[in-house]
């Protein structure tokens, strides 16, 4: 179970490159958000953010593919991290870093810390 996040303690940032009726469902794409590399996964009508590099060797994920439960699998090595928590879902130790993210119209924003 996620922690419920206080939003108000992020500052909002529109991911100018992306319009999330472009996303295709399953889809992993890389942005740019303050200056932070953030990969993004829109499943049906639900969008994820989370840091773009691998937190076990800094493969680039959204080079990866999401398993039969919808889990992001990492292109290098195969672990698997669920992209709305980051938990590593094959027991490596592993967290994957997200974001809180937003959909405004037909804008994306993610919420970065400070
Ligand atoms: S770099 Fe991702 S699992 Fe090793």
């Amino acid at each position: 179970m996620s922690t419920p996040r206080d939003l108000s303690l992020f500052s909002w940032h529109h991911a100018h490159d992306v319009a999330f009726s472009s996303m295709n469902s399953g889809q992993l794409m890389q942005t740019t958000v303050a200056d932070r590399a953030i990969g993004l996964l829109r499943r049906d009508d639900s969008i994820f953010a989370f840091t773009a590099r691998c937190p076990h060797a800094g493969a680039p994920m959204c080079d990866g593919w999401l398993d039969a439960k919808g889990h992001i699998v990492c292109p290098l090595h195969k672990y698997r991290f669920d992209p709305a928590t980051g938990r590593n879902t094959t027991g490596e130790g592993y967290k994957l870093f997200t974001y809180p993210v937003q959909v405004r119209g037909d804008e994306v924003w993610v919420g970065i810390m400070g």
